[in-house]
Formats: C-alpha cells, sequence, structure tokens
C-alpha cells in the first residue's frame, strides 16, 4: 500500500507525495483507475481541464466516496485552469465547470495549467489559425489575482502554478497576496530540474514532477524532443535488477528521494499497484547519481508545438 508521507505546503496544507496521474486515461477506464489507486493508499489525484476526462474522474470519485472507500476530507485532488481561460473574468467559470465535472464542492489545490494564455474562442481548447494556437497577452499575475478569490471564496484550498520558468515564479512570488503552494513540472531522469526544485524548495514551497515515467505513450511526433523510454533504461533497468524492483518503480522513486511530490499516470490496475510500492526501498547516494548522470534536458511534454514556443510567455527558454 502507498505511504501516506506529504510534503508540507507554505499555507499548511499537505499534499500527498505520490498521486494519480490522469492525462490520456480514457472515459471507459479511468473510475476503476480512480477505485483500485484509493484501494492501494493513493490520496493524490493530478487531473487538467485541458485533460477531457474530469467529468469520468468525478463518476469515479462520487463512487468512492460513497461507498465509504476514503473521506473527501482525506484526498488532496487537484486541477489546472487551462490556458484559454486565463482572462479574469474566465477564471472562476471555469473552476466552477471543474468542480461540477469532478462532482466536488472544493479543490485541494488549483494550478495555472501555464503562464501562457490562448484566445478562447468557442470552448475550442487549442484555437488555432495556420497551424500556430491563437495567442492571448493576458498577463498571468492577472489571472493569478483571479485565481487568489478562488481562495478566499473557499473553492480552491491551496493555488499553484506549472510549466513556470524561474524568472515567471520570482515575478509571481513578488507581487502575489496569495502565495503559489506547488510548482508543477517535468522532472524524471532525463530532465531532472535540479536548479528548479532547489529554487521552488528554498522559497518553501512544494515541487511535484509530472511525466516521472518519461511519458512514453505522449501523443507527440519522435524528433529531438522526444526522449527514451526512461523504463527501457539499461541502467535503470540494472538499478531494478538489484532492488528487486521493476523500472517503473526505481523512476518513481527516483523522485520520491528527492523530496518532491510525483505522479505516474496508469489506465492499468497492476501497474497502479506496482507503482505505489516504492516506500520499502531506498536508493543509494551511487544510484541517485547513476540516475541523475541521465539528464539530458530532454522533455516528454513538448509544450513548444502548434507554436507555443514563439508566446511572449513561453516559459522554457530562459531555465
Ligand atoms: N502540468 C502539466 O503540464 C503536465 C504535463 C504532463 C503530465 N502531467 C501530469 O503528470 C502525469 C504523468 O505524466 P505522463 O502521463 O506524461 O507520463 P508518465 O506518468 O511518465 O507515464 C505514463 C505511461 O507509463 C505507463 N506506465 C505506468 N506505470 C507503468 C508500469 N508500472 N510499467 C510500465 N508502464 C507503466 C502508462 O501506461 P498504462 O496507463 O498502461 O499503465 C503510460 O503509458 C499526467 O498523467 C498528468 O496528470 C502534467
Amino acid at each position: 500500500m502507498a505511504s501516506t508521507t506529504c510534503l508540507t505546503l507554505p499555507s499548511g496544507k499537505r499534499m500527498p507525495q505520490l498521486g494519480l496521474g490522469t492525462w490520456l486515461s480514457p472515459d471507459g477506464l479511468v473510475q476503476e483507475a480512480i477505485k483500485v489507486a484509493i484501494d492501494n493508499g493513493y490520496r493524490h489525484i493530478d487531473c487538467a481541464y485541458f485533460y477531457g476526462n474530469e467529468g469520468p474522474i468525478g463518476e469515479g470519485l462520487e463512487k468512492v466516496l460513497k461507498e465509504g472507500r476514503v473521506k473527501r476530507e482525506d484526498l488532496f485532488i487537484v486541477s489546472k485552469l487551462w490556458n484559454s481561460y486565463h482572462a479574469p473574468e474566465d477564471v472562476k467559470p471555469a473552476c466552477m465547470e471543474t468542480l461540477r465535472l469532478l462532482r466536488l464542492d472544493y479543490l485541494n489545490l488549483y494550478l495555472m495549467h501555464s503562464p501562457m494564455g490562448i484566445k478562447n474562442v468557442k470552448g475550442d481548447l487549442l484555437p488555432q489559425k495556420d497551424g500556430k494556437v491563437l495567442h492571448s497577452d493576458v498577463d498571468y499575475m492577472d489571472t493569478w489575482k483571479a485565481m487568489e478569490k478562488l481562495v478566499d471564496e473557499g473553492l480552491v484550498k491551496s493555488i499553484g502554478v506549472a510549466n513556470f520558468n524561474q524568472c515567471q515564479l520570482e515575478r509571481l512570488l513578488s507581487e502575489a497576496r496569495i502565495k503559489p503552494d506547488v510548482c508543477q513540472l517535468e522532472r524524471h531522469i532525463y530532465q531532472t530540474q535540479k536548479k528548479m526544485i532547489a529554487f521552488v524548495k528554498s522559497k518553501g514551497m512544494a515541487f511535484t514532477g509530472y511525466s516521472p515515467l518519461t511519458s512514453p505513450k505522449r501523443p507527440f511526433p519522435p524528433g529531438k524532443l522526444d526522449p527514451k523510454n526512461g523504463m527501457e533504461d539499461p541502467v535503470v533497468k540494472e538499478i531494478a535488477k538489484k532492488h528487486g524492483k521493476s523500472p517503473a518503480q526505481i523512476l518513481i522513486r527516483f523522485n520520491i528521494q528527492a523530496g518532491i511530490a510525483t505522479i505516474p499516470k496508469s489506465e492499468t490496475p497492476a501497474h497502479i499497484i506496482e507503482n505505489s510500492k516504492v516506500f520499502d526501498f531506498c536508493l543509494t547516494d551511487d544510484e541517485v547519481k547513476k540516475l541523475e548522470s541521465l539528464h539530458c534536458g530532454a522533455r516528454a511534454v513538448a509544450w513548444d508545438i502548434v507554436g507555443m514556443g514563439e508566446h511572449k510567455y513561453y516559459p522554457f527558454k530562459t531555465q
């Protein structure tokens, strides 16, 4: 069973280190994934409006709560404000829609999915012209101020950001009335985020590492942004063999031992259970060093597709 180890957030709330990722979890399987996860000790579920599956996740959550498998106060439910709802007047309606879909009356954590606003065109989440997403230039500080009001109104307990770089986070920290509790970024053996993890921790915030298994089924074309599948890496396989663990467990443990939260996605019950068994062994310092040496700056999730790389607030140039 997954451990209940938690990170303490600047607001005093506690975030379980291990969470279930839900990006690309299909409608027909995600309810069962939620049930298996809850029954195996997961208490943190990472969702996003953009993933298009908050409705079925809400059905799954309602079921486990009604069946008494877990209490709402023991869950840590995260969602993300999508880029097309950055205009301050769109923030509360977007949050309310996520709450409706998830069948909840509050979120534990609401993240700005990225600092990059895009135009809100009739509910199209990636409105494009000539193959390029239509950017908006809404300042993410204005979006943040609207997110602060969600905390005031009790709709969300904590707010945070994803896919921000250090400069953007520094600006947010200096101007925000309510400081961000969490920064969520891609983190795995090929993108170790040493500098950002140190920075985020130095500010007392918690770091959540996404794509811990290197996101092997991401729907982006292979190319220079396409890292290898970390679960196939010979270094990972060798360490896994030594511990009698699977490569996935080594990759998850690599994040847990860095003192961050991590959110491996799985729709496969056996994987969900396997991924929870990461609290009964420790990687040695040498093993951690070996895994860190695989860093090559690769990003599994290519935010620079469809022209986002030219966005005024594109975060990854100066990281
Ligand atoms: N903030 C952001 O911008 C952002 C971006 C990307 C991701 N995220 C979050 O982070 C979560 C995780 O990242 P991710 O979905 O990109 O990728 P990931 O968790 O690194 O990898 C998921 C893949 O690994 C497979 N897998 C899981 N456990 C396994 C096991 N034990 N053995 C073998 N294969 C296994 C899954 O297949 P099965 O499903 O068949 O197990 C799936 O194909 C997302 O779901 C999402 O919640 C956030």
